[in-house]
Parts: C-alpha cells; structure tokens; sequence
C-alpha cells in the first residue's frame, strides 16, 4: 500500500517522468521477465524500478553469476528501494547515462534490458537519445524488454514508439493484454 501510494503521489508531482499511477503487477512483471534467455545471461540492467514492482521478480530469478543493476532517476524511490529490497543494486541516475554508468562498473555490455520507463510519455528527442544509450550498451544479440498501456496504443506516441522498436531491433514481438495489471497492459519483447 505504501509503495502504491508513493509511486502515485510522485506520478501527481511528474506525471511524464514516472508514467504510471500504480506499481506493475507479478502478472505482468513476470510476463517480461517470462521472455529473457536467463540461461544466457551476464549482466542484466533494469530501468526506472520506481518501487521495486519488478525489481523484487528479478531478484527472484537472478543467480549468483549473474549481475543486476537498476537506474532510477526519481530519488524518492531511492529509500523506498534500499528499505524494501536492500540487495538491489541501483543507481540515482538517468538512463540517458548509461553507457557512463557501465563503463564506470566495468560492464563492457549488456545481455538484457528491463524497462519500466514510460517511453510514449516522453518527447521525441529524448526518446531518441535514451534509445541510443540503450544502443551503446545492449550486446549483440541482447535483449530488451518494455511495457505499454493498452488505454494509451491507439495515440501517436505510442505508435511512432513501437515504429521505433521495429526500425531499431531485428526482432519485437507483442504479448497478448495483461488484464491483471492497473491499468491493463502489453509488453515488448526485442531483440538486437
Ligand atoms: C512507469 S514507472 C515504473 C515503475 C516500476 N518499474 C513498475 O513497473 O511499477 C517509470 C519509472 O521510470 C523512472 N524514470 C523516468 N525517466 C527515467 C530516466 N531517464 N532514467 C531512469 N529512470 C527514469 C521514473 O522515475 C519511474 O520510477
């Protein structure tokens, strides 16, 4: 209730920075996560873990040979984080530095991306410039995986966006709607 109420009360502070009015659901969090080769996987990276919806199903799932890092830029989440799941390992940064941030942690690249950023809520140039950082650090092959909500697909924002994800990764597919998600929800399963 409290990590509901937090991401809510920062939405009515930033609503095109934070993009959600409630926490993702296991439903959907295990859906993304549902679709990484884990076998496969070194360093994975999660973006704005907000409260830690996902975070915590990743943590699940992670080994201990494989790395987990999250960026977060609001800093409210930051505690909120650090309370709950005190072995996630997270940034207070912006993904648009995410090249530095790997080169600072000695991650050459990537192997799989979780995003929970409100990608169609963003203007297009910043959309632009975090998808390529996203570039820089996503290895061949790697993946990325992102939602949308199904009330927001029929906008141009978010139809330029899944353009995006079809001219940049050589494979995206689309889930069946998340109905048990708040608000019902689709997600993008990419390949470089
Ligand atoms: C839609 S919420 C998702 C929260 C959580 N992952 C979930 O699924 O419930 C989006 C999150 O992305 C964060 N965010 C927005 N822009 C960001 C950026 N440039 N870098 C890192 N995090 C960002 C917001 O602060 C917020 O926590």
């Amino acid at each position: 209730m409290l990590k509901a109420r937090t991401i809510f009360r920062q939405f009515l502070k930033s609503p095109n920075k934070v993009g959600a009015v409630a926490p993702s659901s296991r439903y959907l969090a295990n859906g993304m996560l549902d679709e990484l080769s884990w076998d496969t996987l070194t360093n994975v990276v999660e973006y704005g873990p907000g409260t830690g919806a996902i975070s915590r199903h990743l943590l699940k799932r992670i080994e201990p040979h494989q790395r987990l890092f999250a960026v977060e830029l609001n800093d409210q989440f930051i505690p909120v984080l650090q309370q709950k799941l005190p072995e996630l390992e997270v940034f207070n940064e912006s993904v648009s530095d995410i090249r530095a941030i790997c080169d600072r942690e000695q991650v050459d690249f990537v192997d799989a991306i979780v995003s929970g950023l409100p990608w169609t809520a963003f203007p297009e140039p910043l959309q632009e410039e975090l998808m390529n950082a996203t570039l820089s650090v996503l290895a061949d092959r790697g993946q990325f995986v992102t939602f949308a909500y199904v009330h927001g697909l029929p906008l141009q924002n978010a139809k330029r966006f899944r353009k995006r994800l079809k001219d940049t990764f050589s494979e995206v597919s689309i889930s069946p709607v998340v109905w048990r998600n708040v608000p019902p929800a689709i997600f993008y399963s990419c390949r470089k």
